[in-house]
């Protein structure tokens, strides 16, 4: 299989970073790349800054992200905006959200391990040319993936992972939490688990920005 991204390193100036991010996402809309081509509406890339310090990785479009091109619009969405804002103050434009896989798997079952290992140069590229100081992975398949491990979210989460230097040498440091439908069906645990990984988030890019790295979400404020 053809490679997503050439090994060309990440351009310094943020112009150029757009205009490659602008290219990825255009080449990412054709992606032909496994079996969830055939059955999707569309691709949904991602949404929001994507020159932003904080970014989202869940698991893949349901229904109404596959209808409308977005990630998390439908009810998982909607509680991740609203923790988002009530622990975070923040709203998804500030934040980058994208998922494992870009495409739906039919009837909203768990995409494939070879789905995933066919979308993962998108979700790395485009980890890449974000560059965020804090990734939140929502649920079991994208704290895996990118921690590279076997175990369970209820397990992993409620701790900060380093994940990978950027380019410059920030630190990208990695907090799993529940996936928002996990929430939902869940109730009160899982809810309180996410509200307190939020704050950790935030805490955690507190400190990159108290670190003098620049980070453009404030990280001052409500929690
Ligand atoms: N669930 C996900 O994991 N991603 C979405 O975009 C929507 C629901």
């Amino acid at each position: 299989m053809a490679p997503v991204a050439d090994d060309s390193p990440v351009p310094a100036d943020r112009a150029e970073r757009a205009a490659a991010f602008a290219e990825l996402r255009d080449r990412a809309l054709e992606c032909r790349r496994c079996r969830l081509a055939e059955g999707r509406t569309q691709v949904v890339f991602g949404s929001g800054d994507p020159d932003a310090d904080l970014m989202f990785v869940g698991e893949g479009p349901g229904a109404e992200e596959d209808r409308q091109g977005v990630p998390f619009v439908g009810r998982s969405g909607q509680l991740l905006d609203r923790l988002m804002a009530e622990e975070m103050d923040l709203t998804r434009d500030r934040a980058y959200i994208a998922n494992v896989v870009k495409c739906r798997p039919p009837d909203n079952r768990d995409p494939k391990p070879d789905e995933i290992e066919a979308c993962r140069p998108w979700l790395e590229a485009q980890v890449d040319l974000i560059g965020p100081k804090v990734i939140v992975t929502l649920g079991n398949f994208s704290s895996r993936l990118l921690l590279d491990t076997r175990e369970g979210i209820t397990r992993l989460r409620g701790s900060v992972y380093p994940y990978r230097d950027r380019p410059d040498g920030t630190p990208v440091q990695l907090v799993p939490t529940f996936h928002p439908a996990a929430v939902l069906r869940g109730g009160g645990e899982p809810m309180a688990g996410m509200r307190a990984d939020l704050v950790r988030a935030k805490q955690t890019l507190g400190t990159a920005a108290s670190a003098g790295t620049g980070a453009s979400v404030d990280a001052g404020g409500s929690a």
